[in-house]
C-alpha cells in the first residue's frame, strides 16, 4: 500500500502526520518505508538521518534521465520509528525543472 501525504499549505502537519502514521504501521508488523520528498528534508532532519551523496533528489534525477540509481544506497534505517527512511536534500528542488525537461 501506497500512502502520499501531501498539500500545497504549508504547517497543516504533513511532516507530523508522516511520522507517526509510519511509526503507528512499523508497530502493527507493517514494514514501512517513508520517502521524504521536500526540498526542506523536515523528515530527514526529524528522524535525526544524515543523508549521504544518495537521497530521494538523486534517485528522482537518475529516473527522469533514464540512469541506473542506488536506491539502496540512499535507504536509511531508523531504528528509533522502526521504519526504513527514503531523505531528501535541497537538491530536490531541481525536480521540477528536468522533469518538465524529461516529458517534454
Ligand atoms: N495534530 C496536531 N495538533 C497540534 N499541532 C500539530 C499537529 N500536527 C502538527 N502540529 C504542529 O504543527 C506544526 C507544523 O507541522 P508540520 O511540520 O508537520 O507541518 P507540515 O505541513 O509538514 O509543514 P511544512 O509545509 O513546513 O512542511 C508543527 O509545529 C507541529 O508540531
Ligand atoms: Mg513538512
Amino acid at each position: 500500500m501506497i500512502i502520499a501525504v501531501a498539500n500545497q499549505k504549508g504547517g497543516v502537519g504533513k511532516t507530523t502526520t508522516v511520522v507517526n502514521l509510519g511509526t503507528a504501521l512499523a508497530r502493527k508488523g507493517k514494514t514501512v518505508l517513508c520517502i521524504d520528498f521536500d526540498p526542506q528534508a523536515n523528515l530527514t532532519s526529524y528522524v535525526a538521518c544524515e543523508p549521504g551523496e544518495e537521497t530521494v533528489a538523486t534517485v528522482m534525477r537518475a529516473a527522469a534521465l533514464f540512469q541506473p540509481a542506488d536506491l539502496g544506497a540512499a535507504v536509511c534505517r531508523s531504528d528509533k520509528f522502526g521504519f526504513d527512511f527514503l531523505p531528501a536534500d535541497l537538491r530536490l528542488s531541481e525536480a521540477d525543472i528536468y522533469l518538465a525537461t524529461a516529458m517534454s
